[in-house]
């Protein structure tokens, strides 16, 4: 039997495997920070998924300062209680243990209002709103904050806590010397700096009892010029589980290198897996390992040698629901991976609803299906992400469907982009697609591009993606040796960007070309931090606030913006006989990934 699938006991509370759902702001709760219906059932997918513990996201304390985001779920108030309660229920009765991490966010307040609060008044990056000193008293309502918020969690029926205590919250700005610079009692000797986390667990304990269970989420290393690393924390597993704490939740990095916590694809998985056994072996409780462990090899790994007793993970079970149950039945080639694109993250970092690019199901899960009334015959016409996930979401409403595709394999600019060696996690989702479409049954006929007329189906739904005006990326990607040596692309966007950097690594002298001041809308803050080191490296030359100027471009010309709807025939040609057309994917509009797969899944769902 695997090690992820064995069950764990700790006082008192059963664990199914040793699968947790990590901790991720999700951005479903009302603006007061109650229990909406999409939180219950976004967790209780995640729960009938089959994963040990449930970890609901950082949840904030008092209605002053510690509150990061305006979606954010609250255990400030009494009146919060009820809805905290049937969120637990809906866990439980789920078969899994229900946790909730509580957290100050300190001096990384993402809303605009004040007050920003921290030990020390060090912004979490230059030039951040500098926050305001707690004074002692402030300090002291802060924990009496935690322990209100225990015993309401504990009333609501919540078997276990986290405490937030890593990534440059409060708790652990009191910890990392680069971010307390206090000369108090809370401040200067480790000692000092440990106290306000210590009085925070004693309350939290104070608040929930002792039959629940405390979980401190704890960084292995600060990344930080100043912070903490393994030896320091080390020290401080061991001081928090002796105050009380019951398992210690593995993580390291601040919002300073959210690009190192929350690794976009180019970069590698697993930054702070290594901190999972020493941090144990100081701690001697249980310890979560996480931080981008998507190789299940790895995560299985850590369980069986020892490393740690649980291993969790945020976005892979926000692309897949189900993936506990299908590790723990061995049937992992049917998850849907996460790609690690951060679109998840820029949403909630923006303010926004998190949705997810590579799964339109996740965060609908409130939302009711329309009845299925009759089985059609349904075609899809293009099997790029849009096409897959319409062809995907009307079979699995029971339609019969047959999904046409010009080229030799599915997967349109998908799959032209998992091409480039720092795009990893493309083929992965590539092979999911295979597979899911061949169980769905959905008939797929590749190399075909069939006239309106010849498609023997009562519903289309057109997905045939876009057309550059010149040379586009498409056929960038397909033939780069046709480009000759020198290269201007044009639109700084996620695919421009992309391509130039690849162009660059290919040894050619690329120029990116872009009107405005920045990168476009579409390329997210994690891609900012790292695209421009990245093409710096490739030698792409970067011209921002310029104009293109076709006459002035040395080389060939490559257009990553401008394309146009691409449609096969006329619109009447497809709806001959009374037949229903729903467009889906760039040639309805839809831009990037999520628009492309949540288009899809739309106008599949239209079909009824
Ligand atoms: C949108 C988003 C929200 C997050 N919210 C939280 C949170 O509320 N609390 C927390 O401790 N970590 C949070 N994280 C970090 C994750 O728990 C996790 O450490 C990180 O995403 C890397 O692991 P993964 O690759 O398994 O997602 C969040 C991550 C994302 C992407
Ligand atoms: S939006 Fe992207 S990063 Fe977030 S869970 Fe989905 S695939 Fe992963």
């Amino acid at each position: 039997m695997s090690a992820l699938a064995q069950a764990f006991e700790l006082g008192g509370h059963r664990f199914r495997n040793r699968l947790v759902q990590a901790p991720m702001c999700a951005m479903y709760a009302a603006p007061d920070g109650s229990v909406t219906p999409q939180v219950i059932e976004y967790y209780r997918a995640r729960a009938l998924g089959g994963v040990a513990l449930v970890i609901v996201e950082i949840t904030f304390t008092d209605r002053l300062g510690s509150r990061a985001f305006h979606a954010q779920l609250g255990a400030h108030d009494d009146t919060m209680t009820p809805g905290l309660g049937e969120l637990a229920a809906a866990i439980k009765d789920a078969g899994a243990v229900a946790g909730l991490q509580l957290g100050h966010c300190g001096p990384q307040r993402v809303v605009a209002e004040p007050p920003v609060v921290a030990p020390s008044p060090i912004p979490w990056a230059p030039g951040k709103r500098v926050p305001h000193e707690l004074t002692i008293e402030e300090i002291a309502a802060i924990v009496d904050d935690h322990r209100e918020a225990g015993r309401r969690l504990a009333q609501a029926g919540f078997d276990l806590v986290e405490l937030h205590g890593a990534h440059g919250y409060l708790l652990n700005a009191f910890l990392c010397p680069a971010t307390n610079t206090r000369t108090d009692r809370y401040g200067g000797s480790p000692e000092n700096r440990l106290r306000f986390p210590l009085e925070v667990v004693r309350a939290l304990r104070a608040g929930i009892g002792a039959k629940r269970l405390i979980s401190f989420r704890l960084n292995g290393d600060d990344l930080l010029p100043g912070g903490l690393g393994i030896d320091a924390y080390r020290g401080i597993a061991r001081e928090i589980a002796q105050a009380g704490v019951d398992i210690v939740h593995v993580s390291g990095g601040t919002y300073r290198v959210m690009e190192r916590r929350i690794p976009p694809m180019y970069l590698p998985e697993a930054p702070f897996a290594a901190y999972a056994r020493p941090i144990r072996e100081a701690a001697g409780v249980p310890v979560i390992a996480s931080g981008t462990i998507h190789d299940l090899d790895l995560a299985e790994r850590l369980v069986r040698e020892g490393d740690a007793d649980f291993v969790s993970m945020a976005r892979p079970m926000f692309a897949d629901a189900a993936l506990a149950q299908k590790v723990v039945a061995n049937r992992a080639a049917d998850i849907r991976p996460c790609i690690r694109c951060n679109t998840c993250l820029a949403r909630e970092q923006g303010g926004l609803r998190g949705y997810c690019a590579v799964n339109p199901r996740t965060g609908r899960e409130h939302e009711a299906l329309p009845p299925v009334l009759r089985r059609k015959r349904v075609a899809v016409i293009g099997a790029g992400p849009a096409g897959i996930e319409a062809a995907l979401t009307a079979a699995a409403r029971g339609h019969a469907v047959t999904l046409y595709e010009r080229a030799i394999g599915i997967g349109g600019q998908l799959a032209l982009a998992a091409r480039l060696p720092f795009k990893s996690t493309l083929p992965r989702l590539l092979r999911y697609y295979e597979r899911a479409l061949e169980q769905a049954n959905v008939k797929l006929e590749c190399e075909s591009d069939p006239p309106p007329a010849s498609v023997d189906a009562e519903a289309i739904i057109l997905a045939t993606g876009s057309r550059s005006p010149g040379v586009g990326c498409t056929e960038a990607l397909r033939n780069p040796e046709a480009l000759g040596e020198r290269i201007t692309v044009v639109g700084a966007n996620t695919r421009g960007a992309e391509l130039a950097w690849w162009l660059g690594t290919l040894a050619k002298r690329v120029t990116l070309v872009e009107r405005d001041a920045d990168f476009d809308d579409d390329v997210n803050l994690i891609q900012r931090l790292v695209l421009p080191g990245a093409l710096a490296e490739a030698q792409v030359r970067v011209l921002f606030n310029t104009e293109f100027a076709p006459e002035r471009e040395a080389g060939t010309v490559v257009l990553a913006c401008g394309a146009e709807p691409e449609l096969p025939g006329s619109l009447d040609a497809w709806r001959a006989g009374g037949r229903q057309v729903e467009l889906a994917g760039e040639c309805a509009g839809a831009r990037a990934l999520i628009g492309a797969t949540t288009s899809g899944y739309r106008a599949a769902l239209r079909l009824g």
